[in-house]
């Protein structure tokens, strides 16, 4: 592959975030392939300080293919797991079936294993492309609660702007401190993601409660969906609900609700793309579950 590289006059470069122009040049593939900007991510604090980005630029510094690894541990029945998840796969229409992609997931692929990470992740609408490297996909479960009995409200809750550095700082603050919403399977750290989710989706609401959880959920006067909770605690379905004084039709948990204290029956989720997993605690994962799409990546 470097022979074909050279021979298109295409450059690799790995680790390459803080080079501000090529990662420009990535913010640019992802808009013209994906029509997302990631580049909002700058007023958070840029991109995921973990990532291990490998890419092909062109002789005038365009980004024409990519691939990212980056460290998410989560939690697996209980047991925390060095997992990596990969994002940002994209290679230019002109540049395609040349056999970029395959490499540039092999190198990826090669450094996580080199480093440890035992289980990776990744999210896509083309299974087939990852199955012949040993993914194999989890379906997900939406959890629909029964309504539980409100309480009186003990802990204020107050709506938070991603736009006001105060706001901003109490939720970075929860999510570097935040316990896995679930024991089951949840993602133990993962910031720039959550937020960034945040921000493409103007629907999704943030509430802190007693500035010891934010709340990540969505509501359209029928059904609640509750996305996320990044909190030092983890409060019951009950205590959510009581404080954001919402009583719903339906209530749907995007994430698994083991410790929520909660009654549930499970759905299939049918989302645009599927979870797939591989590695050696992949095999760990077992019984329903799901992502949140606060950690959607
Ligand atoms: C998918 C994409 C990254 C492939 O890039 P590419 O450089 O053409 O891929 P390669 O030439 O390296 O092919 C790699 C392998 O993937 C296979 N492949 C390519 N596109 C595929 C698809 N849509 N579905 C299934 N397999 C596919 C190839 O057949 C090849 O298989 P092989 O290794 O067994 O020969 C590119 O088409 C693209 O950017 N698409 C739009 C964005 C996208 O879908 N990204 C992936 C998000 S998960």
């Amino acid at each position: 592959m470097p022979e074909l590289a050279q021979a298109h006059g295409l450059t690799l470069r790995q680790d390459y975030f803080g080079d501000l122009t090529a990662w420009k040049g990535l913010v640019d593939l992802l808009q013209d392939t994906f029509s997302i900007d990631v580049d909002l991510q700058a007023s958070f604090g840029g991109p995921d300080p973990t990532s291990m980005p490998f890419g092909y630029f062109d002789g005038d510094g365009r980004c024409v293919a990519n691939f990212t690894a980056f460290s998410m541990p989560v939690i697996v029945n209980g047991r925390s797991v060095k997992a990596a998840g990969y994002q940002s796969g994209a290679v230019r229409p002109e540049w395609r079936e040349r056999g970029l992609y395959r490499d540039l997931m092999q190198r990826a692929f090669e450094r996580t294993a080199a480093e440890g990470y035992e289980l990776d992740l990744l999210l896509t609408d083309k299974p087939a492309l990852y199955e012949r490297y040993g993914f194999r996909s989890l379906p997900q479960h939406i959890s629909v609660a029964r309504m539980p009995k409100l309480e009186r409200s003990g802990s204020t809750a107050r709506r938070l702007s991603l736009e006001a550095p105060e706001d901003l700082l109490l939720i970075k603050t929860l999510l570097q401190n935040r316990q896995p919403v679930s024991t089951r399977f949840a993602v133990i750290r993962q910031m720039e993601m959550f937020l960034l989710n945040a921000c493409f989706n103007p629907a999704i609401r943030l509430t802190t409660l007693g500035d010891a959880a934010v709340v990540a959920w969505t509501f359209d006067g029928a059904t609640f969906w509750l996305l996320d909770i990044a909190g030092t605690t983890i409060p019951s379905l009950a205590t959510i609900l009581s404080a954001l004084d919402v009583e719903p039709d339906r209530i749907e948990i995007c994430f698994s609700p083991d410790r929520l204290d909660c009654e549930v029956s499970l759905e299939p989720y049918e989302g645009y793309t599927m979870l797939m997993v591989r590695g050696k605690a992949a095999d760990d994962i077992a019984g329903p579950l799901m992502l949140s799409p606060m950690a959607e990546f």
